[in-house]
């Protein structure tokens, strides 16, 4: 089992992602962190209670940043997309639970420190939570074994900007810093996860299986395809982003990587660009292939396991 800390801005994809993560034996969930990017992060952090809640799984959750690493802004939430609530509007009722006393960057750094060389990271939100761990205890860098983070756009356009994908732009200097600091990093951009499509009619048969998280799963995601569809006319679907972040943990066979130099463009109509340098250092993984139906079939049959968790 590979020991994991999940580092999530609680919308939609984000909840598919740590649905995969919770039925996959692959992965040891040590705990959630949380941080503001498709909604503020007290609503993250509460998605990340509810969905936990939902599956009746109980792993620790850390909130982490409410702003961004250098700059304290407070970005556009992307309620548009996934909804009032982030859950596509099916959220019921407040999860009973609360985060544990600890901030993010401080559990991050203690686990790191007491697993050296262990940890993965997966984050499939804006970068600030590890930016400030890395910043706090920069020790911890050559010591985490891996970051696999969902975000950028190096050989394709962006998503919220012809340049930038979301959790990039959302808090590019984070993004920025955490590239070029030395951590070992895998980039799971758009590049590969807008080729990752769910259609509707997969989620339908979620529908069949009688139980409260099937309808859970089957009602947010079809707000999720819808937003989608009106974004994407004819696109067939939504794509998987932060799955195929989880994906690429439990088998990193289902993409292909080249090493370059990732930079972030921090300034100008260009913010949230990630450019890609394959001759210059620190090298990261970046996704540049991907196979869409073997993930889209190995995310499915655990989507099933998932609908009789109570
Ligand atoms: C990323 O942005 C967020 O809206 C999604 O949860 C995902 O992490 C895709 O660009
Ligand atoms: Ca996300």
């Amino acid at each position: 089992m590979k020991p994991v800390i999940f580092d999530v801005d609680t919308g939609i994809d984000d909840a598919l992602a740590m649905a995969y993560a919770l039925s996959s034996p692959e992965l040891e969930l040590l705990g959630f962190t949380t941080c503001f990017g498709n909604v503020p992060v007290e609503e993250a952090t509460r998605n990340t209670l509810a969905v936990l809640e939902m599956t009746g799984k109980e792993i620790p959750v850390y909130e982490g940043a409410d702003q961004t690493f250098k700059r304290g802004i407070k970005p556009e939430w992307a309620r548009i997309v996934h909804g009032e609530d982030g859950l596509g509007n099916v959220l019921q009722s407040t999860p009973s639970n609360r985060a544990a006393s600890s901030s993010a960057e401080d559990f991050i750094i203690e686990q790191v420190k007491s697993r050296p060389n262990e940890i993965t990271i997966i984050a499939v939100g804006p970068l600030t939570n590890v930016a400030r761990a890395i910043n706090k205890a920069p020790e911890i860098i050559p010591l985490v074994r891996d970051v696999v983070i969902m975000g950028g756009a190096v050989n394709v356009p962006g998503n919220v900007t012809p340049y930038g994908e979301a959790n990039i732009v959302a808090d590019p200097e984070a993004a920025d810093y955490v590239f070029s600091s030395g951590l070992s990093v895998t980039l799971v951009g758009l590049d590969v996860t807008m080729e990752t499509l769910l259609p509707l009619s997969q989620v339908d048969r979620w529908r069949n299986v009688d139980s409260n998280i099937a309808h859970f799963f089957a009602d947010m995601t079809e707000h999720y395809i819808g937003a989608y569809e009106s974004f994407y006319p004819g696109i067939g679907g939504c794509a998987l982003h932060d799955p195929l972040a989880v994906g690429v943990v439990i088998d990193p066979g289902f993409v292909q990587t080249e090493f370059m130099k990732v930079s972030v463009i921090t300034e100008g109509e260009e913010t949230g660009n990630t450019v890609g340098y394959k001759d210059s250092e620190p090298k990261i993984r970046v996704c540049t292939g991907v196979d869409a139906p073997r993930f889209l079939k190995h995310f499915l049959s655990r989507m099933t396991e998932v609908m009789s968790f109570s």
